[in-house]
């Protein structure tokens, strides 16, 4: 028997006109092991086994890789790793977020966000990102009311350097103000957080992409004893109409192949 992929359940993401697979990756430990919260520690995976991990991620019918300048060397390590396949990604990165010495800053200023996004471009080998998002620091409504992020990105949009953009926020209302222009919000969503939910249901309204990170928890959920946890926090997301796609940070390729299969078991269900 053939081992069940996501192939056959690629969706829009929101009204970008692009479709992706309803599982992304999540690449924080291809690129940064410090400052991390995931409740074991882990060597950060060389060429070699990163190569391999995403043969088999777009084997198993993953299309969609989440990246951002504050996960270290993530994005300057996917350039080259991508070579020879960028047509067959959808790539999300963000801008806002700077992670230097083992410190992070936050930077939403207009010339910031433009010079942040050209550097993406060169260290992702490609002319477009399909997707960026502002990596919040918390100050959800002040960063979209009063600084030049939003506005830049869609002037990237419109120079089609980035094809869409959206919000990494912390905040049902910063969420919520960040769909009202952009294409996508990234949010929180899981069997112990479920704060961001109005952001779900909106996007579900609107015909808006919603991006759920911390799937698992972090993986902290993956710990808690009884039902199967991954299938019971996949069965909570995609009850959501709103839910796109579940970005999982996994490096581990048991981990992945187990996640897919779970996935494109609940969503083969009549
Ligand atoms: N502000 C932001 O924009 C923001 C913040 C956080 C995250 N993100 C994005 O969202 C992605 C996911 O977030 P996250 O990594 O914090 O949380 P997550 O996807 O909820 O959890 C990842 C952790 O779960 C473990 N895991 C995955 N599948 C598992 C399985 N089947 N069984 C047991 N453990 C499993 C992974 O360990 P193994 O490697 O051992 O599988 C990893 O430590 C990130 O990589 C990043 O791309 C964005």
């Amino acid at each position: 028997m053939s081992l069940p992929t996501l192939h056959d359940h690629h969706r829009p993401l929101g009204s970008t006109g692009l479709r992706v697979s309803p599982l992304g990756l999540g690449t924080v430990k291809l690129g940064r092991d410090q400052g991390v919260k995931y409740p074991n520690g882990f060597t950060i995976p060389d060429d070699q086994a990163a190569h391999l991990l995403l043969a088999q991620a777009r084997e198993l019918g993953i299309n969609l890789i989440d990246t951002a300048p504050a996960y270290g060397r993530s994005e300057e390590r996917l350039g080259p790793l991508l070579r020879g396949q960028r047509d067959q990604w959808v790539i999300v990165s963000k801008v806002g977020e700077e992670f230097e010495n083992g410190q992070s800053h936050f930077d939403f200023s207009a010339a910031h966000t433009r010079r942040s996004v050209e550097r993406s471009l060169k260290r992702l080998e490609t002319d477009r990102i399909e997707l960026v998002l502002v990596h919040s620091d918390g100050n959800d409504l002040a960063i979209l009311e009063q600084e030049g992020v939003y506005e830049t990105l869609a002037a990237l949009k419109r120079e089609g350097k980035i094809l869409g953009y959206g919000f990494s926020g912390k905040t049902a209302a910063g969420g919520l103000k960040a769909l009202e222009q952009g294409d996508c919000a990234m949010v929180t969503y899981n069997l112990n957080e479920q704060a961001e939910r109005p952001v779900l249901d909106y996007a579900a309204e609107h015909g808006k992409a919603i991006l759920v990170k911390k799937a698992l928890a972090s993986g902290h959920i993956c710990l808690a004893p009884g039902v199967d946890p991954v299938q019971a926090s996949f069965e909570l997301l995609f009850a959501h109409p709103g839910v796109c796609s579940a970005i999982v940070g996994t490096i581990n390729p048991v981990h992945l192949a187990h996640n897919v299969a779970t996935v494109a078991r609940i969503l083969g269900r009549p």
